[in-house]
């Protein structure tokens, strides 16, 4: 098996177990691993990382991509091993152990760890650990299912351990596009100007000698945990579908759209499966992760292309995609999450981008990561490197949370990760705001009328009256303002507080 996944014969000597591999990592180092949107990591170096520091301790700061499967981050943070993590999480055990300050998380754009590598703003990492399908004739390094940050790391890193993972597919190859920006202030205008340009190289290009050893690995990537579309996600899905419609019919659109982004999780998968059943064609996707709705729109001959920086199926997409790779290949792209969430490349394609929002306020600013203004969910992950530059920055969310408690939308963020100057539309099962060109006032009463769920909208209606009487460009009540964050906090619910008129509204 060895020669065709590892085909530079000089590296067969690096073959090594797991644990003789974790060994090289120690104590105190910056260690960056493949890995993005729980797709392509390595899985049995870190996992035997994890049982060393079980018995005895040490602490590293971790990059990724982004989130890691396998449980991964779950183990790493029970043995304690985790000091320091970036950029991105969905682990619940993590989560925890970040809410209670054990670990610290730097919550970044993810198209900035490794341009702030680059520019030695953060420290570089001493090992890279990179999930492969295969080592080329160069020593070259071809990831799996997930390109994330794995190219820089693997070039800045002193060190690198490559995992050869026997459970993907070795007809993977050929589907990555690795390039690497030159370093500023003489950086060359990064030369992509279609979702479909290849513009850099299969595999990632490090002299062999820094590879340090080979672990050969055979487990698939943990199956994606989307839900289906219900009732809320479908009319969200409508919603949207009937807005391109009229972009469409303004003239402002072709019927092919724009390049779509669309974000993680159960809603932005089902915003995409809706477009199945919609009149548009020939869609592009220029976006982070490539889910199964992605596939649903190539098998139903709706989509042309899609470029990404990893795949995260559901177990049964995951056997028909990857058993039939070949039926896809030719219409899909994997790029460094630095390219496929490149400001510039994102400002000059023209993405249609749309991302989930935990809440959104009356004036159009979006919270995508904080429960209660100080609890971690995940991270903003790609949503602010596709939003600040889209043409059309849409976040979708249903209006309410755990069963009615929570309004998704508020008079002010609790913590704002999108401001008002970087949001187009915002949708909910209840209707679409198209806040572009409006004033904060009118956006206000755009919000009020379309997306907040009706057991709250007198309320909000009653606080932006109230509001505007006061005067103000952007009006508000300050001491009002957290109110239904903080009766969130000491009930246990939005209604009932101070603003409880919205239960009986
Ligand atoms: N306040 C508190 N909790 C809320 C909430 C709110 N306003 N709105 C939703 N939630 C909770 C839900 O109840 C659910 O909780 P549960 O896991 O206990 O059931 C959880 O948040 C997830 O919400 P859900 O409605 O299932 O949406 P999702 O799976 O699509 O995830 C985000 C929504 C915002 C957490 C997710 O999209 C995210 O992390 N976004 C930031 C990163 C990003 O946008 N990346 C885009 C590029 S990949």
């Amino acid at each position: 098996m060895h020669s065709d996944r590892v085909r530079l014969p000089s590296l067969l000597d690096k073959l090594m177990s797991a644990e003789q591999a974790a060994a090289l990592i120690e104590d105190g180092m910056t260690v960056g691993m493949s890995g993005f949107t729980r797709a392509g990591e390595a899985k049995a170096v870190p996992r035997a990382l994890a049982e060393r520091a079980r018995k005895h301790p040490l602490q590293i700061s971790l990059m990724t991509g982004a989130s890691l499967g396998n449980d991964l981050d779950k183990q790493l943070t029970e043995a304690g091993v985790l000091a320091r993590r970036m950029p991105f999480q969905v682990d619940s055990t993590l989560r925890k152990a970040i809410n209670d300050g054990s670990v610290m998380f730097i919550d970044q754009h993810l198209s900035e760890t490794v341009e702030q590598l680059r520019n030695h703003q953060l420290k570089l990492p001493d090992i890279a650990v990179i999930e492969a399908v295969a080592i080329t004739e160069d020593g070259h390094i071809v990831p799996t299912t997930s390109v994330g940050n794995s190219a820089s790391f693997a070039i800045f890193a002193k060190r690198v351990i490559v995992e050869i993972n026997l459970a993907h597919n070795p007809n993977l190859e050929g589907l990555h596009d690795i390039y690497i920006p030159t370093y500023r202030p003489t950086r060359t205008p990064i030369p992509l100007t279609r979702v479909d340009d290849r513009i850099g190289s299969g595999a990632i290009p490090i002299p062999p000698e820094k590879i340090v050893a080979i672990v050969v690995s055979n487990q698939a990537d943990s199956p994606s945990t989307v839900l289906p579309p219900d009732a809320e996600t479908q009319a969200i899905a409508d919603h949207l579908i009937d807005f391109f419609k009229g972009e469409v019919a303004a003239g402002r659109m072709s019927d092919s759209l724009g390049p779509l982004q669309a974000g993680i999780g159960s809603i932005a998968n089902a915003v995409m499966c809706g477009l199945i059943e919609s009149p548009f064609e020939n869609l592009s996707m220029y976006s982070e992760v490539l889910q199964d709705s992605t596939f649903d729109l190539i098998d139903a001959g709706k989509l042309r292309f899609a470029s990404g920086s990893s795949i995260t199926l559901s177990a049964r997409r995951n056997a028909e995609v990857f058993g039939n790779l070949e039926k896809y290949k030719d219409k899909l792209v994997l790029r460094p999450q630095e390219i496929s969430n490149h400001p510039e490349v994102v400002r000059r394609l023209g993405i249609i981008g749309i991302n989930t929002a935990l809440e959104f306020d009356l004036y159009g600013n979006v919270n995508s990561t904080h429960v209660g203004g100080t609890k971690m969910m995940n991270g903003i992950g790609g949503s602010g490197d596709f939003a600040r530059n889209a043409h059309l920055a849409i976040f979708v969310t249903k209006s309410i949370a755990k069963g009615g408690a929570i309004s998704s939308v508020v008079p002010m963020v609790s913590h704002v990760d999108h401001t008002e100057h970087d949001v187009d539309i915002l949708v909910t099962e209840q209707g679409l705001a198209d806040l572009r060109g409006l004033a904060p006032r009118e956006r206000a009463r755009a919000v009020i009328d379309h997306c907040v769920h009706p057991s709250y909208r007198a309320a909000l209606n009653d606080y932006f009256e109230r509001a505007c009487a006061k005067g103000g460009h952007t009006p508000h009540l300050l001491r009002e303002a957290m109110q239904w964050h903080i009766d969130l906090e000491e009930t246990g619910s939005m209604i009932g507080g101070v603003l409880g008129v919205a239960a009986s509204a």
